[in-house]
């Protein structure tokens, strides 16, 4: 039955309307399965194997409980997030969820509780090639079907999900490979560059780079996306202060846009295109197949790791901070990047050699010898090298793993190097640090701005990114059995805990990792080049096949947003 004929049988019969428009979409749906090589399947929650009233499912129960937290685990299941609210409907509370806390639990999904969808895209296709993508944009558009992409799934802010929308899941977009000499298609000058298929996810990407004894930048969890959502949205790691943003490094995208065309976006064609994916964020402009970021050198890196127990105890960690934030201009001109919470601080360098580096971190140094002859609780004190960032990476993910399968508002800010150039805005700062942690107390502060890499207006993060030395994160969460009104709470706290910060700093967040209800978000994330952002999303997608929630010309009031509190 045509469309047409549908919607005037929907006006005339509306209960027979929805039986026929059920098999209406189920025709289309077989159409779209044959037309993407039998790669659609259906989104199914990640509990679904231990919902004892459901005998018909296959999968197992046991890992599901087991690997709950697990962070490879979720990002290989498709109908899994890393936060997973965004498997839930907030508005609604149809979920499908365990308790975090005892994940042997069943009761979250015994009746009567049930096990829904929630905001889990129904269906998905499992993306091979452009002609995937392009199917998706046409029964999209013709069926008013909203559509995601899903990479990872690690998203903070419920991009990469959406009720009743269709995923395109890119996860299987594996492929790596290395040219010396890569020259952007339609350019003449070639830099070493690594092609990432849009599936790669930062682990296989250093061990890939780790074997070719090469660079690359990326971010400080293991799998997070590396040619997706984190690059597009700008895409920070600990190397970022001298190497640049993972946008500062992408040569070349490709990438197909809602009118179905496969396009090579770089600084000799697509142009505009090439600065929207360079930090005007993923989700927005188009589905990008594979992206080719430079290559850098292997490099040794100093590091210099101070920590103790306790999480709680103030003085030190106002000590800690004063210490860090009296010599950050300094640490950021030597080449430090690092990270660091309220009793944690860990620096790596690239630049410099291990005199000089013990010279320059020697503050940090005697605070650490301060804690241990002061017999602090677990106080460490380690100086030491790693022969490349691999090696160190490796070292650091194994003790620094990111919270997993638990549901969490994040906000977050850029600090200025204005705030740490007198005694008194260095006060300020650490008071403002401080109070943030009194509500929401696991503060993480990366220093992870490109504050020694020079940008050259040819991305369109927000330039903020380059007068920044610290991004700073914090959250607040909540478990499964939380109300409406417990969740509206917590991403009222967090936002109010960062209050503390946004008082005494301009307008300027990371996109990725910002406030769900971040203020004035277009500025904040993207300054002056939202304006130019707007234009070319205009152009590149007039019919909003890609819409995003506080995503650039995005429109706040479609269905698929419905599900946000
Ligand atoms: C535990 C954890 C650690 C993190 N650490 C860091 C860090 O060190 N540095 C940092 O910068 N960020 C970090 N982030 C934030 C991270 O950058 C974002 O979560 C980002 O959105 C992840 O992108 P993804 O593609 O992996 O995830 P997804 O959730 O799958 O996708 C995120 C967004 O990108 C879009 N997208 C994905 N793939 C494509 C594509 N191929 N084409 C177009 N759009 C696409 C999606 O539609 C969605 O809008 C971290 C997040 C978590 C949860
Ligand atoms: C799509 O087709 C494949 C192969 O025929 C089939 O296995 C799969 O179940 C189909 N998907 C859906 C959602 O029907
Ligand atoms: C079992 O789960 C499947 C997949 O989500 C669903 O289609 C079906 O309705 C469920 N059955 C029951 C009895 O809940
Ligand atoms: C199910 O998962 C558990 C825990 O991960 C594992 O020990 C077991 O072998 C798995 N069973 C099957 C049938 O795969
Ligand atoms: C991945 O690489 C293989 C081998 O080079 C190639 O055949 C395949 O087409 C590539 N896949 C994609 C999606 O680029
Ligand atoms: C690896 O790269 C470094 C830095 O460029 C170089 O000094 C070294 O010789 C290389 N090692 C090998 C085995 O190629
Ligand atoms: C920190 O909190 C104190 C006490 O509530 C307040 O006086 C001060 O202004 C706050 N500082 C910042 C930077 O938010
Ligand atoms: C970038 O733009 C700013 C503001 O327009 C300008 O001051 C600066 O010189 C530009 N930098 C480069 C490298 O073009
Ligand atoms: C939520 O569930 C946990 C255990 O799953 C339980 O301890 C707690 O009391 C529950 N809270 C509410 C408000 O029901």
């Amino acid at each position: 039955m045509s469309r047409q004929r549908t919607l005037l049988l929907c006006f005339l019969a509306p209960f027979t309307c929805a039986f026929t428009q059920a098999l209406f979409l189920a025709s289309e749906y077989s159409a779209l399965n044959s037309s993407v090589g039998g790669r659609l399947f259906r989104g199914t929650p990640l509990v679904l194997p231990c919902v004892p009233s459901n005998v018909t499912h296959a999968g197992n129960c046991s890992q599901v409980q087991t690997e709950y937290l697990d962070e490879g685990f979720r990002t290989n299941t498709p109908g899994a997030y890393v936060v997973p609210q965004w498997e839930t409907c907030q508005a609604t509370g149809a979920q499908c969820l365990l308790d975090y806390t005892n994940t042997l639990d069943l009761t979250p999904v015994t009746p009567p509780r049930e096990c829904l969808l929630g905001s889990i895209p129904p269906y998905f296709i499992d993306v091979q090639s452009e002609d995937d993508v392009r199917a998706a944009f046409y029964f999209s558009k013709r069926l008013q079907v909203p559509l995601v992409i899903k990479n990872t799934g690690h998203d903070y802010k419920g991009r990469s999900s959406a009720p009743h929308s269709l995923a395109l899941w890119t996860h299987n977009l594996k492929n790596i490979s290395y040219e010396p000499d890569f020259v952007p298609e339609g350019c003449s000058t070639p830099s070493a560059g690594v092609t990432l298929g849009a599936g790669v996810q930062w682990q296989d990407a250093y061990d890939f780079a780790e074997s070719q004894n090469i660079t690359l930048v990326g971010g400080s969890d293991k799998t997070v996306g590396a040619a997706g959502g984190w690059l597009q949205g700008g895409g920070h790691g600990m190397l970022s202060n001298t190497m640049g943003l993972g946008v500062d490094r992408a040569l070349q995208f490709k990438v197909v846009t809602p009118d179905g065309q496969y396009r090579v976006a770089n600084a000799c064609q697509n142009q505009d295109l090439f600065f929207a994916l360079r930090g005007g964020g993923g989700g927005t402009f188009g589905v990008v197949l594979e992206s080719t970021v430079l290559a850098s050198p292997r490099v040794t890196l100093q590091v210099v790791v101070v920590t103790f127990d306790s999480t709680t105890d103030t003085t030190i960690t106002r000590e800690l901070w004063n210490t860090m934030t009296a010599n950050a201009l300094q640490w950021a001109e030597d080449g430090w990047g690092g990270i660091a919470t309220t009793n944690v601080a860990i620096y790596i360098n690239p630049i410099l050699g291990p005199a000089e580096a013990a010279k320059s971190m020697n503050p940090l140094i005697e605070f650490g010898q301060k804690l241990q002859s002061d017999q602090v609780e677990g106080a460490q004190l380690i100086s030491t090298s790693f022969e490349s960032w691999g090696t160190f990476f490796n070292w650091f993910a194994a003790e620094n793993v990111a919270i997993t399968g638990v549901s969490l508002a994040l906000v977050s800010r850029l600090i200025p190097k204005a705030n740490f150039a007198t005694a008194e805005s260095q006060t300020e700062l650490v008071e403002g640090l401080l109070n943030t942690t009194v509500i929401t107390p696991r503060i993480i502060i990366l220093v992870t701005a490109p504050s020694s890499y020079p940008g050259d207006n040819t991305t369109s993060v927000t330039e903020a990114w380059r007068s920044s030395l610290y991004h700073v994160t914090a959250v607040s969460s909540w478990n499964w059995n939380a109300t409406k009104e417990d969740k509206k709470t917590a991403y009222t706290q967090a936002s109010a805990s960062i209050d503390n910060l946004r008082r005494i700093t301009p307008d300027a967040a990371y996109q990725n990792e910002a406030d769900v209800y971040e203020p004035n978000h277009e500025i904040s994330f993207w300054g002056s080049n939202y304006q130019q952002l707007l234009e070319i999303k205009n152009k590149y997608d007039p019919y909003h096949l890609l819409d995003c929630w506080n995503c650039v010309g995005w429109k706040p009031s479609a269905p698929q947003f419905s599900c946000y509190l």
